[in-house]
């Protein structure tokens, strides 16, 4: 079976380990958290990285930390993972769904300000799946509008947009760690900002709002998100190297692409935009209805074949945990939809060799053959 994701762990990974091991630092009090923290900072151009423990966490507590609250509405796409909803629908705030752009697969860009109302507080932007969102008119929007950009990059360690690093671009912007990620620590997320404020909002969150002085009276209630020195330490082991894992999944996709090209009603990541190369986190693939198979049927075929593969995201309107929440009744969103009836990505992992791209392509061309 060739599995739908492996990470690379050939690098510094064990050294830093060991010195974890042989300094009997393993807590989030060791060294490796604030040097990890620091160089992701540094890499995508913020002042603050605080480090928690994954991607969810991470969104959950920059949610937090801009007070969205009871009555807030935030506009987001419909087509991301659950993890962007959480801690909005706990808070008593309401997403507000836009529909996905049918080429890039991200939001489309130019439905958000048909969904601006005056309790809008924030845009929540989720890069998704390797090409970032087109954030020029978003933050053109959130500057007119007054509202808070909260950018989720937890697929897009490496990406820019017009040259800028993604995850210096909203307000507070966060990061995933999963180990199908460019930079994995095996769980992990990092909140990055430039703002002092929510900064300082996140770090305590992070750590129970603990108070400095009155260590167990608490004036808020936070979460223990606390990222340890292990994955810390085989963060920066693979931040180290992050360069060289951008170009090797570019070069995996556009492998990809050249196999795949010719098959006809299949639509392909793009290679890039006029924005954007795509980092191809992952390499999905949408099979046009006419052809009569379904991401569900298309992906068995290829298990038949040994080869692994996920589908995509389900819509957040379409999710039955929302739905009963009194959420998104009557609403539609054509493309997110069918984006989840017929898309579906094929192994794109760091450790993914030339001869596995080319057996899977063989076998993805069999299947639509
Ligand atoms: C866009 C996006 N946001 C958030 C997350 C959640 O990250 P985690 O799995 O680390 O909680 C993911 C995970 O894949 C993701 O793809």
């Amino acid at each position: 079976m060739i599995p739908v994701n492996e990470p690379l762990l050939d690098g510094n990974e064990k050294n830093y380990l060991m010195e974890c091991i042989d300094t009997g630092w393993i807590s989030s009090e060791g060294p490796f958290v604030k040097r990890f923290e620091d160089e992701f900072a540094a890499r995508v151009g913020r002042k603050h990285g605080i480090a928690v423990t994954n991607g969810t966490a991470a969104l959950d507590a920059a949610v937090e930390a801009l007070a969205i609250g009871p009555g807030d509405e935030v506009i987001m796409p419909a087509f991301t993972i659950i993890s962007c909803v959480g801690q909005i629908v706990r808070s008593g705030a309401i997403p507000v769904l836009v529909d996905s752009d049918p080429v890039t697969w991200n939001m489309d860009v130019s439905q958000i300000e048909g969904k601006i109302t005056p309790r809008t507080k924030a845009i929540l932007v989720v890069h998704t799946y390797g090409l970032p969102t087109d954030m020029d008119p978003v933050l053109d929007l959130a500057r007119h509008y007054g509202l808070k950009v909260l950018e989720d990059a937890a697929e897009m360690h490496g990406q820019r947009y017009k040259g800028e690093p993604c995850g210096s671009l909203g307000d507070i912007s966060t990061f995933s760690f999963y180990p199908n990620k460019h930079v994995t620590t095996g769980e992990g997320g990092m909140i990055v900002t430039d703002d002092d404020a929510l900064a300082e909002a996140c770090r305590s969150l992070r750590n129970l709002c603990f108070q400095p002085g009155k260590r167990f009276v608490h004036e808020c209630l936070g979460w223990n998100l606390r990222m340890t020195n292990l994955q810390a330490a085989v963060g920066l082991a693979q931040l180290e190297r992050l360069d060289e894992f951008v170009a090797r999944k570019r070069r995996m996709g556009l492998r990809y692409g050249e196999w795949l090209a010719g098959l006809a009603g299949v639509q392909l990541p793009l290679a890039g935009t006029d924005y954007a190369d795509n980092i191809y986190w992952i390499y999905g693939l949408v099979p046009d209805e006419s052809l009569g198979i379904t991401a569900e049927q298309a992906m068995g075929r290829l298990a038949d074949r040994g080869i692994g593969s996920r589908p995509f995201f389900c819509p957040m309107h379409q999710q039955p945990v929302l739905r009963r929440r009194g959420l998104f009744e009557g609403e539609s969103y054509p493309v997110a939809e069918r984006l989840y009836r017929q898309g579906f990505y094929i192994p794109s992992g760091m450790a993914l060799t030339d001869d596995a791209i080319d057996a899977v392509a063989r076998a993805v061309v069999e299947v639509f053959a």
